[in-house]
């Protein structure tokens, strides 16, 4: 099949790689919907990925070699990935970084510090993630299902970060409005409501992303941590103590008592990367603009986008599809 021309003025995101055979006849076989700002979204193993992601989703599952101790944040995209890739790398280098004046985070995107994962291994086989923190970090959008076999066979573990799903939905328009070519102009809010509502979303369906990990919170807790945004916003201190057990690196009494759990949370705060130059300024690799991913950071902003009858519909969704799991978003 030919393929289109590509501009070079493209951006990463939007920029189609050179694919198997193999590859097209995967994406021939599988079901396909019209995409939020990529032309097409692909149903691979239950969920919706872009086709450039998709590639990066299967190389990553073939090449990848997770290793005991090795700590991943999972999350679906806008649930608040930036904010605590941020928190985790900020944990488990306190004693490496311990003056916040000197932090990488301060000259460094939370994301050039932690490599998300399938991203990473888009038009790649073979990666070296040697040089990387001890316990290595790593975040990924990768539903449960879809993690490569050696993360489930290995001692690793895996924090689950979740958001409101009406707040999740509201930042993601935002987002990718951000990402799409301006001659295409904004997405309907009503017709990206209806896709993600289907559960055409990158990711999505949003809510069995969610449900495969709450269960398995449930039933591995030691290897699966599941945190809420709202939490984290509500009571900083108290999930930031939670997680550092969970991730064994527990604060001592002494850095309790001089302050460095404040430390951490000050340094990560919405305010604090949000203003920092780094974040204001420059891209990542894939050619999303690091301000993109700070918007508001805020609980309930959806309150201000959607009508009183889009938001009885997603509460319904929500209701019918995790409370049953005993999980309230
Ligand atoms: P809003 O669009 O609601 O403001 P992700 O990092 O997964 O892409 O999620 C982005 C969302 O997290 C955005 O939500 C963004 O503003 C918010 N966010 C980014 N940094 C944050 C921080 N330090 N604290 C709280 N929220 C943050």
């Amino acid at each position: 099949m030919p393929r289109p021309e590509q501009s070079p003025s493209l951006p990463g995101y939007l920029q189609e790689n050179e694919t198997s055979e193999e590859f097209r006849d995967l994406i021939g076989s599988i079901p396909l919907e019209k995409g939020w700002v990529a032309n097409h979204l692909h149903q691979y193993q239950g969920f919706w990925h872009t086709s450039r992601q998709l590639q990066g989703v299967l190389a990553c599952q073939k090449h990848f070699q997770a290793q005991d101790g090795d700590i991943f944040l999972v999350t679906t995209p806008k649930s608040g990935s930036t904010w605590l890739k941020a928190v985790m790398f900020a944990l488990v280098n306190r004693v490496s970084f311990p003056d916040p004046k000197q932090h990488p985070l301060l000259t460094d995107n939370p994301h050039a510090l932690v490599p998300f994962l399938e991203m990473e291994y888009i038009g790649k086989e073979h990666l070296d993630f040697t040089n990387s923190t001890f316990p290595r970090l790593f975040s990924t959008h990768l539903p449960l299902l879809s993690l490569p076999k050696s993360v489930e066979d290995s001692d690793c573990k895996l924090v689950y970060l979740c958001r409101d799903p009406k707040d999740t939905f509201v930042s993601l328009w935002h987002f990718t409005n951000k990402l799409r070519p301006a001659d295409r102009g904004a997405g309907s809010l009503e017709e990206t409501f209806d896709k993600f509502c289907r559960g055409v979303s990158l990711y999505g369906p949003f809510w069995d992303h969610v449900l495969g990990y709450w269960k398995g919170s449930l039933e591995w807790p030691q290897r699966i941590f599941f945190l809420k945004y709202e939490d984290m916003k509500n009571e900083p201190k108290i999930q930031l103590r939670r997680l550092s057990e969970f991730m064994r690196c527990p604060f001592s009494l002494e850095e309790e008592r001089s302050g460095v759990l404040d430390e951490i949370l000050e340094l990560c705060s919405f305010e604090n990367l949000s203003n920092l130059e780094v974040n204001k300024i420059g891209r990542l690799p894939i050619g999303a603009e690091h301000r993109a991913f700070f918007r508001r950071g805020e609980v309930g902003d959806s309150k201000n986008y959607l009508t009183a009858e889009m938001k009885e519909k997603m509460d319904m969704i929500t209701e019918q599809k995790l409370h049953c799991y005993g999980l309230k978003l």
